[in-house]
């Protein structure tokens, strides 16, 4: 043995220090740069939490502006980026092509790019925030087969998101809805960073080895991907699809229990009271749902699934509570977004957490990311020539 423990999970382990976000799991309590999640969902606008994540507070009126400015000169990707979704199938997973996308803007970004220089680290911060939406759209309308749209000026950075989801080349005047634009703002808002998990983790690796920012990112992307992080909320909806009426939950609140399915969309590795960003949420949907006069009986559903978990033994023992994704899905469905895009959406908010701390990382010493291992195998044996081995 050396001077590591043996953690697996890296339930005890804290690699780094830092100053971007603080999560108290037992009190159930979120800050980004000190601001609670709730009151920046509530008041603040994503892209100036993406300002106050990356530079520490949040912007003045002057600030905002020019923040705001800067994203929006740069949301159009390379048009020879365009030809890279010809390469995938139709019906390729978003996220395959995300990774494959937003990998790629390294190619474009590579040679010039000087990470030593903060300057720099600024301006890949700013490109990825503005590019991720125009690509995360773009792998929609490729799976539907329909014209890519250009990112437009007069629009904020939500409604373009969703104007470039949802218009098409034949409508100069298409309106998106204030009440989708503002439901869409607030959940990148609740994604947009949670310190260490699995993703952001990832980037730091990455990162931590010198490579490319882009290709880090795309790193944070497959590390999300899985559901048992962001792929939670396109689990969700399949779970509650699959469930498909309330008298059916308590059959399969019985399979949870057996341990034959998990319930997804509820519990968390840090949060063990409640997931502050699951109330806001869920707030949301009400307000979302009410405002578009949608009656989803999924909605009805998931709060039967809530309500007897939060009842019973076998949850609360565990500490098991409705985090961020559980509610995330009936809304974005209710927007109009299809399931296989919930996670995208989940990339396209975290795009900033993952740079912010890319950021952070870099503009400090830092050592290469190099966890070791309890080695299980042979002990040393004695070489066997080919001619002799059984
Ligand atoms: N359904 C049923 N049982 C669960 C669940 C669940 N969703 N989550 C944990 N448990 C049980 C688990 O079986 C274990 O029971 P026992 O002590 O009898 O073995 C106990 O609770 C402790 O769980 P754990 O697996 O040790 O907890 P963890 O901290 O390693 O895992 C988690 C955290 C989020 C991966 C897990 O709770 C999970 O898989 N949840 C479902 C997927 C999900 O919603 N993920 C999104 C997380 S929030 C958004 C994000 O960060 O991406």
């Amino acid at each position: 043995a050396g001077l590591w423990t043996y953690d697996p999970g890296f339930m005890a382990t804290a690699p780094v220090e830092s100053k971007i976000t603080y999560i108290d799991g037992e009190k159930g309590e979120l800050l980004h740069r000190g601001y609670a999640i709730d009151e920046l969902a509530s008041n603040a606008e994503y892209l100036e939490v993406c300002y106050a994540l990356l530079y520490g507070d949040l912007p003045n009126a002057e600030q905002k502006q020019a923040f705001y400015e800067r994203v929006s000169n740069h949301m159009a990707v390379h048009d020879q980026l365009r030809k890279f979704f010809e390469g995938f199938r139709r019906d390729a997973h978003p996220m395959a092509i995300m990774v494959g996308v937003v990998g790629a803007l390294s190619a474009f970004y590579h040679n010039h790019l000087d990470i030593s220089d903060p300057k720099h680290r600024d301006n890949t911060a700013v490109d990825l925030i503005a590019k991720v939406p125009t690509l995360a759209a773009m792998s929609y309308k490729y799976s539907i087969g329909e014209p890519f749209m250009y990112p437009r000026k007069d629009f904020s950075y939500a409604e373009n998101f969703l104007y470039m989801m949802f218009a098409t080349p034949g409508e100069p005047d298409y309106k998106v809805d204030p009440v989708l634009v503002k439901a869409m703002d607030k959940i990148f808002t609740l994604h947009a960073d949670h310190e260490q998990n699995a993703s952001t983790s990832t980037v730091r690796l990455a990162g931590s080895t010198g490579a490319n920012p882009y290709a880090c990112i795309a790193a944070g992307i497959v590390a999300l991907w899985g559901p048992s992080h962001g792929g939670a909320n396109e689990a969700v909806l399949e779970m509650l699809d699959e469930i498909g009426s309330v008298d059916k939950v308590e059959e399969f609140m019985e399979k949870v229990k057996r341990k034959e399915v998990k319930l997804m969309g509820f519990g968390h590795r840090v949060y063990r009271n409640f997931d502050p960003r699951a109330k806001v949420m869920k707030e949301t949907c009400d307000e979302v749902l009410g405002a578009l006069g949608i009656n989803d009986p999924k909605l009805e559903l998931a709060m039967k699934l809530e309500q007897i978990a939060l009842n019973d033994p076998y949850f609360v023992e565990r500490k098991l509570y409705p985090n961020v994704d559980f509610y995330s899905g009936i809304i974005l469905k209710a927007i109009g977004i299809p399931t296989s895009m919930f996670t995208v959406i989940f990339a396209l908010a975290r795009t900033v957490g993952w740079i912010s701390h890319w950021t952070e990382m870099h503009s400090e010493a830092f050592k290469i990311g190099r966890p070791r291992q309890r080695y299980t195998g042979e002990t040393h044996r004695k070489f066997v020539p080919l001619n002799e081995r059984k």
